[in-house]
């Protein structure tokens, strides 16, 4: 019998192709938003497999609740979305896309960095309001970055590729916290592996590339500001739920630290009112870090590959428990 795979998302066209392609029936779930809980659980009952992304909540309850589910294909890198202790309990394998959203993802911290130190979006917003103003010599005074130190926590790929863009532009030099020692950017970058506390203490620019997890939620709070540079610039491009907003709003108030560039944050989308689109040295994106034609269709091809490689071989190209297949 063919095998059902619902899509969650409008992702790319090549995955929806690729897998009618390869055989199998393709729901594509229409509107341009993430489906309510009732609706993800209610459309996956006759599905085999999802397709899915970082805005559906794929929890025991949603996993209790659709026993047909053989296999979760997710379109991100990260999958702090996914329950991924009972999908292993349950025999269901999650794939992820790996690799091909790196340098979009650096890019977009780089650029954040930049912007943030320069208050790049602040003055634009000043100009779209009326206020040009004339040359002002001691206004709206950025930050330099050259020969400054750049903090990573987590240097995986995406780390390692900021550090990398961070070093050849900048000469900047490169410290980072990492569960365990990156030998290759050590060697690479001439990084230097330091604790949490040293990492907070010595960066310039303080950029976050971990996963979101029990050990990484919330671990940059008011304590952890508290600790940095007041001259320091917060960049992260990873999980909003790795930073404590109000802890980090309350911390450029005071000047705790000096300045932050976000892609992410939380909750996600950020409400309109919030503090922080209106502070001169902040640059907020919307979780736009993969968002390159190359990164989301490469993205696509690796999530139905994931897919039909799993119920042709049980093999995927890229899979969080390798050990369901
Ligand atoms: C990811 O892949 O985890 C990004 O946040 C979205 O592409």
């Amino acid at each position: 019998m063919m095998k059902r795979v619902l899509l969650t998302r409008i992702f790319p066209e090549r995955a929806a192709e690729m897998l009618s392609n390869a055989g199998f029936a393709v729901t594509q779930w229409q509107e341009d938003r993430p489906m309510l809980k009732e609706e993800l659980i209610q459309m996956t009952q006759d599905h085999d497999a999802i397709l899915c992304t970082l805005t559906d909540t794929i929890d025991k309850a949603f996993m209790d609740a659709c026993p047909r589910l053989e296999v979760i294909s997710q379109f991100a890198v990260g999958y702090d979305n996914i329950d991924v202790a009972t999908a292993t309990l349950k025999g269901i394998p999650v794939g992820y896309t790996p690799d091909v959203l790196t340098e979009a993802t650096a890019d977009v911290a780089f650029g954040l960095m930049i912007n943030a130190s320069r208050n790049m979006f602040f003055m634009h917003k000043q100009i779209i309001a009326g206020q040009w103003g004339y040359f002002r010599p001691k206004a709206h005074l950025g930050m330099e970055l050259k020969n400054k130190t750049l903090g990573i926590l987590g240097m995986g790929r995406i780390g390692t590729a900021m550090a990398r863009r961070c070093r050849g532009a900048y000469n900047m030099s490169v410290i980072y916290h990492n569960r365990n020692r990156n030998e290759s950017a050590e060697k690479e970058l001439n990084a230097r592996y330091v604790d949490f506390d040293t990492l907070l203490a010595e960066s310039d620019v303080l950029s976050v590339h971990c996963a979101l997890t029990r050990d990484t939620r919330g671990i940059f709070n008011k304590a952890s500001f508290g600790k940095m540079k007041h001259t320091a610039l917060f960049i992260n491009t990873a999980r909003g739920g790795v930073h404590n907003e109000t802890d980090l709003i309350e911390a450029l108030e005071r000047g705790v630290i000096w300045g932050a560039g976000l892609d992410v944050t939380n909750p996600e989308p950020m409400l309109p009112e919030n503090p922080l689109l209106q502070m001169e040295h902040v640059a907020v994106l919307p979780h736009i870090g993969s968002a390159t034609s190359e990164a989301r269709n490469a993205m696509a091809n690796l999530a139905a590959e994931n897919i039909i490689r799993f119920f042709r071989n049980r093999e995927m190209h890229s899979c969080v428990n390798p050990e369901c297949l």
